[in-house]
């Protein structure tokens, strides 16, 4: 996927631009928006989103006229264009005149128009009227010099519950299962006597009297994110066989619950992602890092794009904090340090109609001479100057695991807690990473672990053949595994596996479980053991989770120290002798110190240091190297002096550095190697 986009980039240098909604305003303004996008260093944005009812004002009807003038404008601005197909909300006479094209929920509740995003995407005269509209956008413009890049709808996350769903569901698990015993073994249908006796009798997951089957949501959610899948891929092959050749692509929205991204990854030309980090949340840092990370890893290791994010405030949470222009400047360099060549919003002019009339945009309702839009025209000549960085890989020796599979699969409702949960621990465990300056892959249970070091398993509640092989392959070669509680608990079908857990893994982990334990609410306490760390924490706690666990084989490194647990390991690491790396499994939800004491355990047995020893070291200092750049972006309230041994020039500045760089608070540096001369 790499090499499209990169034709791209090497002809702009890294993106820079937003959603541009050009039908909410005059012709005049568009002309004033061409110039200010320029002075802006705007050199891309995303038109025609929301555009299907200007487009098709009646059924059938076509009106583009408009929007060969807004591409022949933005062209002769030097502004390049990711045309968007309109489908992600229909005009309301879509659903007046056809009702079966509007979402289901799960309560039976037809949604109506008046918003946007309402369409089942099992509709077959929804599917047939977006690609309608589809192919005549792209035989119209699919060789329009403006046109960079595509964008297929808008974020994918409709869910419907009705009668088109119910009937593609079944196809679907006809498809899967190919005979109805297959599914009723799959289903586990001898439980509440669920036993079907037939395709045509299955259900989507609806108002049901208790619990539902946890195997047929786990295979809705499977079928939904396949069925959105779907309509994407048809409208980017309309797109395709229109002539386009620049990169199609659509955006996600980080760990997206309705969207299994790693199925999604290999249809896009470029990962790009919407991005909107809580800003009250001072751990949001770190778990953008995260979320940068995994869209790196969607993508291989190569560059995506930040397609949307916040010029200030956003204005969908119910308090929404505003973004500083040093805030946004920090996030927008973090990404582009974790691999992103393309830096967007949403949305070029703000609205002063509509749901969104209060989200902040590159350019404010009070115009150029503003805090936000001086922020914006900063980011645009920094990111112009960070040109050489474009199309570089960010290396990493540290592996994290996940998969949506095994969230989906997790959290259905029914277990020992429903305050386990997926993303909190894979939050929790890159955590202490980020703290440490470790550079981080994201990376699918089952895909190839040879590049990496050490794997961290937060929890991967499904631990399938592929998984398993993989991990055990790493940890052959020598390479540290960290397990994190509920690992390998259930198959694909979301069965839990019977014997002791860690199924597959527990003679990898020297340590195994009879049960799985609900902590009371204060937590517990527990203790280190002294002499096995490579730092040795103080004591901690535990909170939510706990498992009754005994140490086959491996050396308990921290204890339970009260309640139903206590005096049973918490924390164990096996250190096989002979060859094999050591492997920690961690049956509880431990406090940040002592987790954190329990990665650098790790981290110092395998040998990986920060990427950047100096800026752990000056605190508050974010350090990625990407290429041969170092991104240093100081996020304390303070400067900081950063060791950096060697010549360097800041690319952001054109300064030379020799062996330290200080960073005024908020601010940041890009190094590059100096050139001798
Ligand atoms: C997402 C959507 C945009 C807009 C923004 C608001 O990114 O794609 O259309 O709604 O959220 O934050």
């Amino acid at each position: 996927m790499q090499p499209i986009f990169d034709q791209v980039t090497d002809d702009l240098g890294i993106l820079y631009g937003g959603d541009y909604n050009p039908e909410q305003w005059d012709p005049a303004v568009w002309r004033e928006d061409a110039r200010l996008m320029r002075e802006a260093g705007v050199n891309l944005v995303t038109v025609g989103v929301f555009s299907w009812a200007r487009y098709e004002p009646e059924p059938g009807v076509r009106d583009f006229a408009w929007m060969d003038e807004v591409l022949d404008l933005l062209h002769a601005h030097g502004i390049a264009v990711d045309l968007a197909t309109p489908t992600a909300s229909p005009p309301p006479w879509l659903g007046v005149d056809h009702p079966d094209t509007l979402p289901v929920d799960r309560d039976g509740v037809r949604l109506v128009p008046g918003s946007r995003n309402q369409f089942s995407p099992s509709s077959r005269v929804y599917r047939a009227a977006a690609l309608a509209i589809t192919r005549d956008l792209a035989a119209r413009y699919a060789t329009h010099p403006a046109v960079r890049m595509w964008h297929v709808g808008n974020e994918y996350g409709q869910v419907d519950h009705g009668e088109e769903a119910a009937r593609e569901f079944r196809r679907w698990l006809r498809e899967r299962y190919g005979t109805v015993d297959g599914l009723n073994a799959a289903w586990g249908t001898t439980f509440w006597s669920q036993r079907y006796r037939s395709f045509d009798d299955v259900l989507p997951p609806r108002r049901t009297p208790y619990l539902v089957n946890p195997t047929q949501s786990l295979d809705f959610r499977r079928f939904t994110s396949d069925e959105l899948l779907a309509c994407y891929r048809e409208q980017r092959d309309a797109i395709r066989a229109a002539g386009v050749t620049v990169p199609v692509t659509t955006n996600f929205m980080g760990f997206f619950a309705l969207a299994d991204y790693w199925a999604w990854a290999g249809e896009v030309d470029v990962v790009a992602d919407d991005q909107y980090p809580d800003l009250a949340d001072p751990r949001s840092p770190a778990d953008s890092a995260l979320v940068q990370d995994l869209m790196r890893g969607l993508g291989d290791g190569a560059p995506w794009m930040l397609m949307e994010q916040a010029a200030g405030a956003t204005s969908w949470r119910e308090h929404n904090l505003p973004r500083t222009p040093e805030r946004l400047r920090l996030d927008s360099l973090q990404a582009v340090a974790r691999g992103a060549d393309g830096v967007c919003f949403f949305q070029w002019r703000a609205s002063t109609v509509g749901a969104e009339r209060f989200h902040s945009a590159m350019l404010p309702h009070a115009g150029v001479d503003t805090r936000v839009h001086r922020g914006v025209q900063r980011l645009g000549a920094d990111l112009a100057r960070l040109r050489p960085v474009a199309g570089t890989r960010v290396p990493a020796r540290t592996a994290l695991l996940f998969d949506w599979e095994s969230w989906w699969a997790a959290e259905e409702p029914g277990r020992v807690t429903e305050r386990l949960r997926t993303l909190d621990q894979v939050r929790a465990f890159y955590r202490p990473l980020w703290d440490r300056g470790v550079a981080v892959d994201v990376v699918r249970p089952g895909a190839s672990l040879d590049a990496y070091d050490l794997v961290v398993v937060p929890q991967t509640y499904v631990l399938d053949d592929a998984a398993e092989a993989a991990l055990r392959k790493a940890a052959a070669r020598g390479a540290g595994v960290v397990v994190g509680p509920m690992t390998g608990v259930a198959d694909g079908n979301a069965h839990v596996v019977p014997g002791r857990f860690p199924a597959r893994v527990a003679d990898l982990a020297g340590a195994s479980g009879e049960e799985w334990v609900a902590l009371p609410d204060a937590g517990v306490a527990v203790a280190a053991e002294p002499g096995p760390w490579a730092e040795l924490p103080g004591g901690g706690r535990a909170t939510v989770h706990g498992e009754l666990l005994r140490a086959d084989d491996a050396t308990v490194l921290a204890t339970f120290a009260e309640g139903y647990l206590a005096g049973l390991p918490a924390v164990t690491r096996r250190d096989p002798e002979g060859p094999g790396g050591s492997v920690w499994y961690v049956g509880t939800v431990l406090d940040e110190p002592l987790l954190g004491a329990v990665l650098a355990d790790a981290l110092a047995r395998c040998a990986i240091e920060p990427a950047v020893p100096g800026a752990v070291a000056a605190g508050g200092v974010e350090a990625v190297v990407r290429g041969d750049a170092v991104f240093l972006l100081n996020r304390s309230d303070t400067a900081r002096t950063v060791a950096v041994p060697g010549r360097w020039t800041d690319l952001l500045t054109g300064r030379d550095v020799a062996d330290a760089v200080t960073l005024p608070a908020h601010d940041a540096a890009v190094l590059t190697p100096a050139k001798s001369s």
